[in-house]
């Protein structure tokens, strides 16, 4: 495509352009389990968020589906709360007044079949009301056990039925099964049912801008590529660190644990971002493609013993207060040996990276909230400085910081101004805050949309999900065999173990 030069102004410019904002058509969203937490905090807000900024049809609707005795107007009040609660952007009336128009409710069990038959009618109502056209994603917010039962009961109740040029799609949250196994089973399900284009699975730190823009940096940029890989890289560390307990979420948690709930799904696709090659071009299938290449590359050590860690979180001190330990939270087990921190350490059997070590950490209660990815250098093969001048420079690093405070950081080594040569780190920064000035949209924001978009390049496939379980599941069966986590004080970075690790490979955690 020829490019416009001089002063710019081009009066045509390409439908295919992606500066231009994508508004969806019409369409609604379904969501099943509606009065949880996600959805209150997440979903609801993000829906009022993408129609404030412009990007729902005016005859948008949201239905929700639960088991709560609400009739319409109840549904509409608790999404008002939860959007003055929770929504990025201001509350605006008009917007809101909109919105209004298009909210249903459907009392039921998902095991009720006329419950299913009211929300089919609800749905032609709406097409008729709203202009919806038959345009529907069912988003199923609920415990993975009720997957199935909502995905035959859409199927029985002929609302998975794209007829008459219209669409359906179904939106999975996570988590998408607890093993390999139980992962194949589910898919098995969904495709009986749904065609893989129809199936969108939310890892929703693959909505979030920090995550896309590691393909930014990565392949728009020639000056970073050349050293991403073996020749200059020592080692790659992926932490997500978060400063909060399990809150009220003992009944979802206890059992799952830090590796299945977040490991498996928002690390390993860091991962794969971080490592993929280049895809041909970034659409879906060419994205997965590379995403799938690599996570079938990933490679544990063999002793898993000695490079995986798990934590649980003792008692201690949080923000100034005392928080109390994992064993007594509310609805625990108090002999759990649920992981609330997991580091491992895995390998990727491919020629860019053979021999690069990738830690991968997560972990609850621990010094602060931050997630990020650091790359880290080699040292240089020589220096010409006496080694009392570099005592204190440290590794080469680009480390992509994905949130809360978001941005890029170089560190490198600069001289310390004054008469002797002695090198210390320094770091440049580039700050989302700072270089841009539209703020980022929240994660669901923008996954929603996607749906509504039929656009699938940030959603996991099959393939993907499968082969991370295929990654964790030795560790789960090694960590089931074999003790306890250990213990760690609420506030701190972990057990001493998970720093043990990597002592034993020369090398250390970054304290972010
Ligand atoms: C979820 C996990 O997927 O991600 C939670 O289930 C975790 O345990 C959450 O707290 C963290 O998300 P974010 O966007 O706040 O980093």
């Amino acid at each position: 495509m020829s490019s416009v030069s001089g002063s710019g102004a081009n009066p045509l410019r390409d439908p295919a352009d992606r500066r231009l904002p994508r508004i969806a058509g019409p369409s609604g969203l379904v969501i099943f389990g509606v009065t949880g937490d996600l959805s209150r905090k997440k979903l609801m807000p993000a829906v009022y968020d993408l129609a404030n900024r412009g990007l729902l049809p005016p005859g948008f609707s949201l239905v929700g589906f639960a088991r709560r005795e609400w009739a319409n107007e109840d549904f509409a009040q608790e999404v008002h709360d939860a959007v003055k609660a929770h929504a990025r952007t201001p509350f605006r009336e008009e917007v809101w007044q909109q919105l209004i128009q298009g909210m249903r409710f459907v009392q039921g069990t998902f095991d009720d079949d006329e419950a299913f038959e009211r929300l089919r009618s609800t749905i032609e109502e709406l097409d008729k009301a709203q202009g919806t056209g038959g345009n529907f994603a069912f988003y199923l917010s609920v415990p993975p056990r009720s997957f199935p039962v909502v995905i035959q009961q859409l199927k029985k109740h002929g609302l998975a039925d794209q007829s008459g040029g219209s669409w359906r799609r179904a939106v999975i949250e996570k988590p998408f099964g607890h093993d390999l196994k139980s992962a194949e089973e589910l898919n098995k399900v969904v495709h009986e049912v749904f065609e893989p284009d129809q199936v969108f699975r939310i890892d929703h730190y693959l909505g979030k801008e920090t995550v896309q823009n590691i393909l930014a940096l990565r392949f728009a940029n020639t000056m970073f590529e050349p050293i991403w890989n073996r020749s200059f890289v020592d080692h790659v560390q992926i932490t997500m660190a978060e400063d909060i307990g399990i809150g009220g979420r003992a009944g979802y948690y206890d059992g799952i644990g830090a590796a299945r709930d977040v490991i498996q799904n928002h690390l390993l696709q860091l991962l794969a971002l971080t490592a993929m090659e280049e895809p041909a071009s970034f659409d879906a299938q060419a994205l997965a493609a590379e995403k799938t290449k690599v996570l079938g590359a990933v490679r544990l050590p063999k002793d898993l013993g000695r490079s995986t860690v798990r934590g649980q979180y003792a008692a201690g001190w949080q923000g100034g207060e005392k928080v109390i330990g994992y064993l007594e939270e509310d609805g625990i087990d108090p002999k759990s040996k649920t992981d609330t921190f997991a580091a491992i350490k895995v390998g990727i059997d491919n020629r860019r990276w053979a021999g690069v070590p990738f830690y991968l950490r997560t972990g609850k209660r621990l010094g602060r909230r931050v997630t990020e990815i650091a790359v880290v250098f080699q040292r240089a093969p020589h220096s010409p400085f006496d080694h009392t001048a570099t005592e204190e420079l440290g590794q080469n690093a680009i480390v992509i910081r994905v949130q809360p405070d978001e941005g890029i950081t170089v560190r490198f080594g600069s001289k310390v101004p004054g008469t002797s040569m002695e090198i210390r780190d320094v770091s440049m920064d580039f700050a989302y805050g700072e270089s841009f000035t539209e703020s980022s949209p929240e994660a669901y924001e923008r996954l929603i949309l996607d749906v509504l978009l039929g656009d699938a390049n940030l959603f996991p496939r099959t393939e993907e999900v499968e082969l991370s379980w295929k990654i964790l599941d030795p560790i789960e069966e090694y960590w089931d065999k074999h003790g306890r986590p250990a213990q760690y004080e609420s506030g701190t970075w972990g057990p001493a173990e998970a720093d043990e690790m990597l002592a034993r490979d020369g090398r250390s955690w970054r304290r972010p």
